[in-house]
């Protein structure tokens, strides 16, 4: 819990502090190895159940690059990307993600990833060939949150995709930028990854300290994955950056074209969170994607921590446009080593959607403003039959 008194208010409506605003009151203990050196979130691996529905999605509408591909399996990846892919598709019987996998610095970071999980009590498999195409040596691990983690070093390389203008589409997915996972316990999240070498950008939280959701990075941009307050482990979403807004435009216009506009979840729109622009899509298994551009450099040490209150209703969206409830309570289930779905443990903490729009919920635009939202405003949250 932070104190609001140890936070500075910026004329923006956020607070600022320095690192580690989040203190676990049940935190996992802090093993005495030392955490791999992460470079990056790397890539997703993704059981979905129709590949052949699921490649239409990712190739035909989005435009990722096909890397490889086999009856079984599917290895995509952005325009910029110089290993072998950011997305793996992999058939199977339930919707679910099988890894999420990060880069490290060396193949001695291996040793370390193996040494540091084996000591918090998880699960630990590393295979010399690695567990999907074009990736070497590999750890996976069970992690202390029930989320199948994978790191590696050796990857083969492939075409940086950047100079072929003449492939590239007006919705270009450029990078993967980040994962977004659900957990029940945010600030125990929160330590086990500052454990593991990240550190945190922003977070969501209200004036007793109760911690909604925290943002953490190990590349110098807001995330390379978040913690969303919810029941879990499960999967919020996987990210891909474009390199302008107009590509997020682009790419609503074109499910328009498609009339595949269902596959929009939400917005797109101007995070407060991030400062980026934004759009939610679902994939046919209903896995969310996020496609985002435009945060910002956090690679300094002394980088401002950012603490939104779950009351401002600009928070997550600066427009202060709604969320849909879908938003807050649908994500993917994660798969243990073994490729079954893990179990989904309850948020026993307040949720975000219940203190912002439940029945006894309220947000503000002006934070001291005496007066309530109009009462068309209240409830903050499209209904999903409104006319
Ligand atoms: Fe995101």
């Amino acid at each position: 819990m932070t104190r609001r008194e140890d936070m500075t208010l910026t004329s923006s409506g956020y607070f600022v502090s320095q690192e580690a605003p989040i203190a676990a009151a049940n935190p996992i203990p802090r093993p005495a190895a030392a955490p791999p050196d992460i470079l990056r979130c790397a890539y997703m691996e993704l059981v979905v159940t129709d590949l052949a529905a699921s490649r239409a999605f990712y190739v035909d509408v989005l435009g990722l690059y096909v890397t490889e591909e086999d009856d079984t399996t599917i290895y995509l990846r952005s325009t910029e990307e110089f290993i072998h892919h950011n997305l793996v598709l992999r058939t199977g019987p339930v919707a679910a993600v099988a890894a999420f996998s990060y880069r490290v610095r060396s193949p001695e970071d291996l040793e370390r990833a193996v040494a540091f999980f084996t000591e918090l009590g998880c699960r630990v498999e590393r295979r010399p060939e690695g567990f999907v195409k074009g990736i070497g040596d590999s750890v996976r691990v069970e992690d202390p949150l029930g989320f199948p983690y994978e790191f590696f070093h050796q990857a083969d390389h492939v075409e940086r995709m950047s100079w072929r203008y003449d492939l590239h589409v007006p919705g270009e997915l450029v990078r993967l930028d980040h994962f977004n996972q659900v957990t029940p316990d945010v600030p125990r999240a929160v330590s086990y990854m500052q454990s593991l070498g990240f550190r945190v950008t922003e977070d969501i939280q209200d004036e007793e300290g109760t911690v909604y959701a925290a943002w953490m990075r190990r590349k110098p941009t807001v995330h390379d994955t978040a913690m969303t307050g919810g029941d879990g482990p499960r999967m919020h979403h996987v990210c891909f950056a474009t390199h302008e807004k107009h590509n997020i435009l682009a790419i609503c216009d074109k499910l328009g074209a498609l009339r595949r506009s269902d596959a929009i979840e939400r917005g797109p729109g101007r995070h407060g969170v991030s400062n980026a622009f934004y759009l939610y899509l679902r994939d046919p298994d209903g896995h969310r994607v996020e496609v985002y551009t435009q945060d910002y450099y956090t690679g300094d040490p002394d980088n401002p921590v950012i603490t939104w209150d779950v009351h401002d209703n600009q928070r997550r969206d600066w427009w202060g446009n709604p969320v849909v409830p879908s938003w807050y309570t649908d994500a993917s289930l994660v798969l243990d080593l073994d490729g079954n779905p893990q179990p989904v443990r309850a948020r026993t903490d307040a949720s975000e959607m219940a203190v912002t729009i439940g029945a006894d919920g309220f947000s503000y635009t002006r934070r001291d403003d005496d007066e309530a939202m109009p009462e068309w405003k209240q409830g903050e949250y499209k209904l999903g039959h409104q006319l």
